[in-house]
């Protein structure tokens, strides 16, 4: 990250970023999506369920929600955990010795199923807070203003709001 500044007045507002990321994923269903990727989905992902969700969209408690992130971005995200350059206690095991084309196949899956937005209701007035936030701090000029993310870059809309509160209080 190079905004570490923008990450405490993320921080302070890390619900309502997601609020809006949530409402920007609406409309964000990668058109790939559905039966077919579901079909596709590699033996492995039946393990990653468990925490990832099987429908890519976590039930864990600050687990990431994979669903509709860009392939690119998981490809080089799970290559690093695989070579402990990020070390997560919880993916302990899980991706050690799994071959380079494996873990293409299971990036292209996540990347294909469709985003929802999370259930619950939403605060109006936190979301304008967050999109005024996001756009002062240009999140939208990396991760797009529709938050979709791009190639190397996470997509925010639609994940959890938990996981990106513990990502703001890790990364400022
Ligand atoms: C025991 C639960 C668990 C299992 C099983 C698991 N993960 Fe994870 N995974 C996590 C947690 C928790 C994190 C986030 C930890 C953190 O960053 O604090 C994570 C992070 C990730 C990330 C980074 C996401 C991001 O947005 O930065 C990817 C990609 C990922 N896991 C993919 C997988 C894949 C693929 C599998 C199956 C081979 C898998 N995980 C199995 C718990 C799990
Ligand atoms: C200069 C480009 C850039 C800008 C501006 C930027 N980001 Fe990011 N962001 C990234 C990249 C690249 C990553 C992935 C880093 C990695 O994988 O190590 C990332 C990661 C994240 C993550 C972790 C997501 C995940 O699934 O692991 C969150 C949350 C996030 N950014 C939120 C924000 C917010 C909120 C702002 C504005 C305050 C912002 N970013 C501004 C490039 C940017």
């Amino acid at each position: 990250m190079t905004v570490p500044r923008a990450w405490a007045a993320a921080l302070r507002v890390a619900a309502s970023l997601t609020l809006f990321g949530a409402a920007a994923a609406s409309g964000q269903t990668p058109a790939a999506a559905g039966g077919a990727a579901a079909a596709a989905a590699p033996a492995r992902a039946a393990q990653c369920g468990a925490c990832h969700g099987v429908d890519g969209h976590s039930t864990l408690a600050l687990g990431p929600s994979l669903a509709g992130q860009p392939r690119v971005f998981l490809e080089n995200t799970l290559i690093m955990i695989r070579e402990d350059l990020r070390p997560i206690a919880a993916m302990k095991g899980q991706i050690d010795g799994v071959g380079d084309a494996e873990i293409v196949a299971l990036a292209d899956h996540y990347s294909r199923l469709p985003t929802r937005a999370e259930a619950g209701p939403r605060d109006e007035a936190a979301l304008r807070r967050g999109e005024a936030l996001a756009s002062r701090n240009l999140c939208g000029t990396c991760h797009l203003p529709s938050y979709a993310g791009q190639p190397q870059m996470p997509r925010l809309a639609g994940q959890r709001q938990d996981y990106l509160a513990h990502c703001f209080a890790q990364l400022r």
